[in-house]
């Protein structure tokens, strides 16, 4: 008999034959994109560690919606830029907060044709940066579940359709559910950032969103980097306490989290390919060291076939335009 019998090369050959037997694939429907709204009119301030997104007005985020939407891609997640911040986040549940006018501008032009995740968190919204109230120095679980059941209830007010909380707090699920519950927004599902971790490719995303903590670092709420079965603890407890989606974050350097999640909870999973991971792509890539659009398709790809169903990346718009080009 000839050698080798088992040549798995024969299903290579033929590009038509490897998309057949392709076990994993991409599609817009997938994606969400992030983006930062802040104050004012006409504003657009480039953020310079994430080439190509910007803060932008209210007039301007709307504008992008549509540029987005044109592209395929079906679903934003929000993050504010207040124009004051407070010790304790308040104005992150404010009526008239930023994420809030946000939200009701673009509902007023798209209507449920987009979809609106919101994040949930006070870090943008504290004066010191961190994701809560801090008493003696740390940031205070129990006190913080209130601003955080307070924000989430004032943003679905404002029409969002997913609540995202992404502050780490113990707790948090169930308080948001509750006062969900309790006030007409049964149907309002949330996306939890549950095996979410105190990473360093966050970097760039803190320059976006000014959100840099100003003494101390989150490592007292966000997870250690060397765990996994915390990260299934934490996930069990957001599904126990009424999460509707569970996260991990970030993506790349936790794909490993992401395929255990998979397989252990039946749960849709979303991935979060974070600031530092587009960040590290793009200045690769303005250097000419590597091909963008085949890194980005290829990391988008892996996080899939690690498990995720949800992917929220800042390339949403790029991977979609790519996945709708006819291949040669
Ligand atoms: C807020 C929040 C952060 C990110 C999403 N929500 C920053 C942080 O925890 O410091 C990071 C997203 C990114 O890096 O793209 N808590």
């Amino acid at each position: 008999m000839a050698f080798p019998v088992t040549r798995l090369r024969r299903l290579r050959r033929n590009p038509i034959l490897r998309g057949m037997i392709a076990e994993t694939t991409l599609s817009v429907d997938d994606l969400i994109m992030p983006l930062f709204v802040c104050p004012g009119t006409k504003v657009k301030n480039p953020i310079n560690s994430m080439p190509g997104n910007y803060q932008l007005s209210v007039d301007l985020l709307v504008e992008e919606c549509a540029v987005i939407l044109a592209t395929g891609v079906k679903s934003v997640l929000l993050f504010g830029i207040p124009e004051h911040k407070d010790e304790h986040g308040h104005v992150a549940c404010e009526h008239n907060g930023i994420v809030q006018q946000a939200i009701h501008a673009i509902k007023a032009r798209f209507g449920n044709e987009l979809l609106i995740v919101a994040d949930v968190c006070n870090c943008e919204y504290t004066t010191h940066g961190h994701c809560g109230t801090i008493v003696d120095g740390d940031v205070d679980n129990d006190l913080t579940l209130e601003t955080l059941a307070a924000q989430s209830l004032s943003l679905a007010q404002a029409g969002a359709d997913v609540i995202a909380p992404s502050d780490m707090m113990d707790g948090r699920v169930k308080k948001i559910r509750e006062i969900l519950d309790n006030n007409g927004f049964a149907q309002t599902p949330i996306m939890a950032y549950s095996a979410k971790y105190a990473s360093g490719f966050y970097g760039p995303f803190r320059e976006a969103a000014e959100s840099t903590p100003k003494f101390g670092d989150r490592r007292s709420y966000q997870m250690n980097p060397a765990n996994s079965d915390e990260a299934m603890r934490e996930i069990a407890l957001d599904i126990e306490e009424g999460a509707d989606m569970v996260m991990v974050k970030p993506a790349l350097s936790y794909l490993d989290i992401i395929r255990r999640c998979k397989d252990t909870f039946n749960m849709p999973i979303v991935a979060y390919s974070v600031s530092g991971e587009f960040s590290m792509i793009k200045a690769a890539a303005a250097n000419g060291w590597i091909d963008e659009e085949r890194i980005m398709m290829e990391v988008a790809l892996s996080i899939k076939r690690a498990g995720a169903d949800i992917i929220i990346t800042y390339y949403a718009k790029e991977i979609a335009k790519v996945l709708s080009t006819p291949r040669p």
